[in-house]
């Protein structure tokens, strides 16, 4: 018998809560959080002759070059007080908005993740409720955590977000929704046009619900941009370019309403006060160029192709897997632990889904970036090898 009154005992959950140290969830009640927010130790390397498939980077053979581009930028001091964004990479990603019907005002954050907290902090407090893709990048649950947000999944399909699912989780009080319109991580799903236009109708009954898009993979998803925010008040379509001109860059466009994006701005100044010229010079330079445009057709191709390997590959052993749009494949298996160091064994390194998901049956994710179509038949067969050894672990 604890000797505590029942009010101490609500105000610790509470903090625990606030602090991303417990999540609260109707159906499984209050649990210790996945992953606190606490610097997160990387796990050892890789040992040699292990393929990396699970860290989602792009291909380098497939990011323009950056050697030519570091020497053509402008020497300069810039100082306190002059404009924070460039105004040339403002055109550069005002014209990319508009190519795809985005009118909105703009800022420049530091990638999507930062993009996405800026956002979430202009209009959210504590405690609320944010609808996240289930399964989804597990980095943005943590950030929820981080930010004393709660995240209320909803289920992805191939074509995105399930629209009544949605609806549901708009109705129990969800104050925002962040969602990937293509490449979605880990399912490769992408928003197709009737999708869209189902989403934006229930999202057109909640119009003062934050819609945060994660237009992370934009020019290389392999899928049109299908957008959400047509009726809400306040939105953001984020652009990160790490994925497009590579992630050291550290430099995403934000589109969105003028509140938004001033209070994102804002917030800003009292952080890192602007990214830096260095790099925005550095994106405009690779960004803006014929040969850049050629090599994004080419890894937009190329992705697809690699995608599509890996995805015929398993259909030959009989294995369904899915990767529409994005960086890798999503294979959908019963026992994701034993598959995945079984794979290590044979000297894969892949995902398991479980760090992605809430409530959505088990996988693992398979980066296809730097994997070609031979290596993905080898893939394939020691998924299917390993599968055999345990039938009950597929469940396609
Ligand atoms: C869904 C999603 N959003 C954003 C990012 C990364 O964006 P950035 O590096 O620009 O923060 C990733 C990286 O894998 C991702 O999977």
């Amino acid at each position: 018998m604890l000797e505590v009154s029942p009010a101490t005992v609500a105000a610790a959950y509470r903090t625990l809560k606030q602090r991303g140290l417990v999540s609260a969830n109707r159906r499984r009640g209050t649990v210790v959080a996945a992953q606190p927010p606490l610097r997160v130790i990387g796990g050892p390397p890789l040992p040699p002759n292990t393929r990396d498939l699970a860290s989602g980077n792009p291909d380098p053979a497939l990011l323009p070059p950056l050697g030519p581009t570091l020497g053509r930028l402008d020497p300069k001091h810039k100082l306190y007080g002059g404009p924070i964004r460039l105004p040339e990479l403002v055109d550069l990603a005002e014209a990319d908005f508009a190519a795809d019907g985005i009118d909105g005002d703009l800022a420049v954050a530091g990638g999507a993740l930062d993009g996405i907290e800026r956002v979430l902090q202009t209009q959210l407090r504590t405690g609320d409720r944010v609808v996240v893709e289930d399964p989804s990048w597990p980095r943005i649950a943590d950030l929820l955590y981080a930010l004393g947000l709660e995240p209320d999944p909803v289920r992805v399909d191939r074509r995105g977000l399930v629209p009544d699912a949605l609806e549901g989780a708009l109705g129990r009080g969800a104050r925002a929704v962040i969602a990937t319109p293509r490449g979605q991580n880990p399912t490769g799903a992408a928003i197709d046009a009737d999708r869209g236009r189902l989403l934006r109708e229930v999202l057109g009954r909640h119009p003062d619900v934050l819609v945060v898009e994660d237009d992370y993979v934009a020019p290389v998803a392999g899928a049109p941009y299908v957008g959400l925010h047509g009726a809400s008040e306040r939105w953001a379509v984020i652009r990160s370019l790490s994925k497009v001109l590579g992630p050291d860059l550290r430099v995403a466009p934000i589109a969105g309403d003028p509140m938004t994006i001033s209070r994102v701005e804002g917030r800003q100044l009292l952080g890192p006060g602007w990214v830096s010229h260095l790099l925005q010079q550095t994106a405009v330079q690779l960004w803006s160029t014929a040969a850049t445009k050629k090599l994004l057709a080419r890894a937009e191709r190329t992705y697809a192709e690699r995608r599509a390997a890996l995805v015929d590959a398993l259909a030959a052993h009989g294995i369904t897997a899915q990767g529409e749009s994005g960086l890798g494949v999503w294979v959908p298996l019963a026992e994701e632990a034993a598959t995945v160091q079984q794979l290590f064994e044979h000297g894969w390194a892949v995902s398991p889904g479980e760090r992605y998901r809430f409530d959505a049956p088990p996988g693992i994710r398979i980066t296809t970036t730097n994997l070609d179509p031979k290596a993905a038949k080898k893939l394939a067969a020691a998924l299917d090898a390993t599968l055999r050894r345990a039938p009950s672990t597929y469940a396609g």
